[in-house]
């Protein structure tokens, strides 16, 4: 699909299949776009980002009279291979564009398509391209450490790359169009979206913030999800919020991942959410592996308490939620002021378990303990004890 954002400039936005993982990993079954944007200079045509393997844009160049071996520049403002995966075909029905791209993205292009006709763009670099002046801001480790963001200057356009993107497919190209329903879809879209592939750079999202923070933006065009007309600066300030989630300012609500074979572990979960109500938190409880832990590793990033109820399986804890706080690891989502509780029959070991995720991820643990099958009132007063000192937690400012 392409989408005119000004004169001679132009939105090219591929829809992926919904049945796709996204990084060979995340749920996309509301979808993603991949977004690239083509800018005709009177001196030179120049592509910003291209599209995965597979994908092409000819129908939409042509519907513009225009075609790949047209343009004279390719600006990559990151190597992954959602934006460059169909590079093969561009390069070799184009052998001379000249590729734009921070010292490491030069690198990777030759490394993953062969093509060393790169030239590396230094920081605040300007490039003419008749009408319109680029300016090339290295931005690194948002998301990869090759990143940078391309800025035109006389429209106040920040080509961000993957910042400021979002997971959702919207029939809507900008801010200024998106009904109720697709607002209800992109903000938990972008949440897991930052979540999932943001979160771990979260201090060069801040950095980089920083670091545009006296340019003129007046719109904000992401390689996914929509483009940021009406208020940039929404994005921008969200980015912020989220970004300071990372850092310790996060929501007072609480996670509760809960996995449970035969409904031991789970018979007590409608307790905590009447118990959380009631003090006007807000819960928000997924079931592992029955939902992807993307949507975990979403809820838990942005919640001050984590309630992690998990039955033993096998000497250890049920291998999918060990699975998912494996994810919470790797995804730094630390420091949660958090409780288990599980159900086992003999020896238990989820406990035990937890307790070493709990060392790995900083948690500010208030309780821990396997009990045997479907518990005790003393059990369940355990449980119910250690869910409101944990509400009082994250009540606390
Ligand atoms: C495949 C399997 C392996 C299990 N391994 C253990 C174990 O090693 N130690 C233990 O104490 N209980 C073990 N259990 C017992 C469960 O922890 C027990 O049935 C528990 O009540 C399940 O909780 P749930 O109803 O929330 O799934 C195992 C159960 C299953 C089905
Ligand atoms: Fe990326
Ligand atoms: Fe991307």
């Amino acid at each position: 699909m392409i989408s005119t954002i000004k004169n001679n400039i132009h939105l090219l936005r591929y829809e992926k299949n919904h049945d796709d993982l996204f990084e060979g990993c995340w749920p996309i079954n509301k979808g993603v776009s991949i977004n690239s944007y083509c800018l005709t200079g009177s001196k030179k045509r120049v592509l910003i980002d291209y599209v995965e393997a597979g994908a092409d844009f000819d129908n939409d160049l042509a519907s513009q009279g225009l075609k790949l071996e047209d343009f004279d520049i390719l600006v990559l403002n990151h190597m992954e291979p959602d934006h460059t995966g169909a590079l093969s075909t561009l390069f070799s029905r184009n052998p001379d564009i000249l590729v734009y791209a921070t010292r490491l993205g030069a690198t990777e292009t030759e490394s993953l398509y062969g093509y060393k006709n790169v030239h590396v763009i230094t920081n605040g670099e300007e490039l003419d391209i008749g009408g319109m002046t680029l300016v090339f801001y290295a931005t690194p480790n948002i998301h990869w450490p090759d990143t940078m963001m391309t800025y035109l200057k006389e429209e106040g356009i920040l080509f961000s790359c993957d910042a400021f993107g979002a997971f959702g497919a919207y029939q809507s190209v900008y801010d200024d169009e998106l009904t109720d329903s697709e607002w209800a879809l992109l903000k938990p879209e972008t949440e897991r979206y930052y979540a999932n592939i943001v979160a771990s750079f979260s201090s060069f999202v801040l950095r980089g913030i920083n670091a545009l923070s006296g340019l003129d933006i007046r719109t904000i065009c992401p390689s996914h999800g929509i483009v940021w007309r009406k208020d940039p600066l929404y994005v921008v300030n969200w980015y912020a919020r989220l970004a300071g989630y990372a850092q310790g300012e996060r929501e007072k609500e609480i996670t509760i991942l809960v996995s449970s074979m035969y409904g031991n572990t789970l018979s007590y979960i409608g307790t905590l959410e009447r118990m959380a109500k009631e003090a006007g938190i807000v819960t928000h409880t997924i079931r592992i592996p029955d939902t992807n832990s993307s949507y975990a590793i979403e809820k838990a990033f942005r919640s001050k308490g984590l309630v992690v109820a998990a039955p033993t399986y096998e000497k250890e804890m049920f291998p999918p939620m060990a699975h998912c706080l494996d994810w919470f690891v790797r995804k730094e989502i630390k420091g949660r002021a958090a409780m288990h509780f599980g159900s086992s029959l003999w020896s238990g070991g989820a406990s035990a378990e937890f307790k070493s995720y709990a060392e790995k991820l900083q948690l500010d643990v208030i309780d821990t303990f396997d009990f045997r099958g479907k518990g005790t009132d003393e059990d369940r007063k355990r449980i119910t004890d250690a869910f409101a000192v944990l509400i009082e937690r994250v009540k606390q400012d």
